[in-house]
């Protein structure tokens, strides 16, 4: 990975600290017209590549900043949130419903245990800025390759500022030993969108 400076520095801050979720009292600085200028959420969306169908899961939506996008993309599909904190689910569902989208799951849990849903349910799945806060990441990427589909996407981003963020070496470390075999990464110094398949 290309870092920042900051990107180092963030990363040493947090290290003595432990992981823990972005606590949703601050979500307002994730959903704003700022990142909305400086980032566009479909372009992470875009390397899902969705034909409308599809089943999708998004890991720690946080306030919904890429899952009204993600709605947006399925027409005859379905989208499912999972998120630690219900208070989240709740930010992204005001939003997701004051957009007319109102087929969402919602499930509140901890994506370092097993998730709940059945094997092999869904199409893919999203992770934005999300991994580097589970705690037990192995136990994430395990889940998620049984509650995926064969052949299934597993899409993550991970961008500067984020003290959490993980490098393409540090998922495909984590991913390939899971049965997922990578696919496409777009790296730079700001973002890295990176996709994985569920080997058959
Ligand atoms: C930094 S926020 C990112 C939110 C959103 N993806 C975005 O980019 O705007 C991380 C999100 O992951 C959730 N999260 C953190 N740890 C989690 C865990 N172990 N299980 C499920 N969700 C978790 C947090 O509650 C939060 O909503």
């Amino acid at each position: 990975m290309t870092t920042t400076f900051l990107d180092t520095v963030l990363r040493r801050a947090r290290a003595g600290i432990g992981t823990f979720p972005y606590p949703h009292q601050a979500a307002a600085l994730l959903d704003n017209p700022l990142r909305r200028r400086m980032e566009d959420p479909g372009q992470s969306i875009d390397v899902l590549e969705l034909t409308g169908n599809e089943r999708v899961l998004e890991i720690g939506p946080g306030a919904g900043f890429f899952s009204v996008e993600l709605a947006g993309r399925l027409d005859s599909g379905q989208l499912d949130l999972f998120d630690i904190q219900p208070q989240m689910l709740a930010k992204a569902r005001r939003k997701l419903e004051q957009a007319d989208h109102h087929d969402v799951g919602y499930t509140a849990g901890q994506a370092g245990a097993t998730l709940p849903f059945p094997a092999s349910t869904f199409d893919a799945a999203f992770l934005a800025e999300v991994i580097g806060e589970v705690p037990d990441k192995q136990a994430c990427v395990r889940s998620l390759a049984v509650v995926l589909k064969p052949g299934g996407k597993l899409v993550f981003h991970e961008a500067f500022l984020d003290p959490d963020r993980l490098s393409v070496a540090e998922l495909r470390a984590l991913c390939e030993p899971a049965g997922f075999v990578l696919d496409h990464a777009q790296e730079s110094r700001w973002k890295d969108i990176v996709r994985f398949r569920r080997t058959p």
